[in-house]
């Protein structure tokens, strides 16, 4: 199982401080990103006994119609796959969804609906997902230039989402390997035009110095790798 609870205190704090750098880091929004109903929200969906078997329940009432039966996504609709995903970043990213309006209308409403935005119902679902096996068949750029994406990850990206881009369970910090590459060029061009709020500034000057051909040869570099050891 992903994340044994109840979880130390100090590992709470420790992540919670990781967190709050990183939403007090992101400049214009900083405000409304400092919420403090969304850190209590993931502070205590955190502290609760994850049960992965409800998160299945309320993922196939409220969520599949988008992310899949088996949340692989949606590459056609640049609808991420979360199957495998850390389960400390999707609570994260539930939060923010649920009380910061990170951009993505059809899931705020979604995600508004009461069990769903309290933290026994966003760490059930993370939970749930967490543990699902990652997909398979993830969709690929035009396979051009995967030795400049490689290389172009290992100096800007890999010291935060890992070599084998992993992701991280102690920081909310997403897994990439074997997401769809329509998803990620899609959140790649928000980062360089500085559109996702969450990411600290110094990532999106690194974005926003990529050409569009870097982009797409990251994101594509990305989608072929292995999910390896996503989800814990
Ligand atoms: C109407 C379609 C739709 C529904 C329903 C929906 N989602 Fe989404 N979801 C999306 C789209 C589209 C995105 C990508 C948004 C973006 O580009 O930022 C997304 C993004 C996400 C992300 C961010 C993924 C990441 O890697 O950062 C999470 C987590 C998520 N959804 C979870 C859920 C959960 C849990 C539910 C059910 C409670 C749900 N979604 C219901 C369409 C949907
Ligand atoms: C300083 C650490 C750091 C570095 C360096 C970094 N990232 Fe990230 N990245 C993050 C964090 C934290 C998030 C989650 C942001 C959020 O909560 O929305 C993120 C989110 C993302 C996402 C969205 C994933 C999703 O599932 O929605 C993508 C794509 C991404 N990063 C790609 C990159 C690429 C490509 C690079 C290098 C060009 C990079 N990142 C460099 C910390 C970093």
């Amino acid at each position: 199982m992903p994340f044994r609870a109840p979880m130390e205190d100090t590992h709470v704090n420790a992540r919670l401080t990781l967190l709050a750098a990183l939403l007090g880091l992101t400049g214009v929004h900083a405000a409304a990103q400092t919420n403090p109903h969304a850190a209590a929200l993931i502070r205590d969906a955190m502290a609760l006994e994850p049960d992965a078997e409800r998160g299945a329940a309320l993922y196939r009432e409220h969520c599949s119609d988008c992310h899949g039966e088996k949340a692989w996504g949606d590459a056609a609709k640049a609808v991420p796959s979360l199957a495998g995903q850390r389960e400390f970043y999707l609570v994260t990213q539930l939060a923010a969804i649920a009380e910061l309006g990170r951009i993505a209308p059809d899931m705020h409403r979604a995600l508004q609906r009461g069990d769903l935005a309290q933290p026994q119902g966003v760490r059930d679902l993370a939970a749930y997902l967490a543990g699902e096996p990652p997909g398979r068949n993830p969709q690929h750029g035009a396979g051009r230039a995967l030795e400049a994406g490689e290389r172009a990850y290992t100096r800007g990206c890999a010291q935060c989402h890992g070599a084998r881009a992993e992701g991280s369970a102690e920081e909310p910090i997403p897994a990439l390997a074997g997401q769809h590459y329509s998803y990620l060029i899609l959140q790649l061009r928000n980062f360089s035009a500085g559109h996702r709020g969450l990411v600290e500034p110094p990532v999106l000057d690194f974005t926003a110095g990529l050409s569009p051909d870097e982009l797409e040869a990251i994101a594509d570099y990305l989608s072929r790798l292995p999910p390896a050891a996503a989800g814990r």
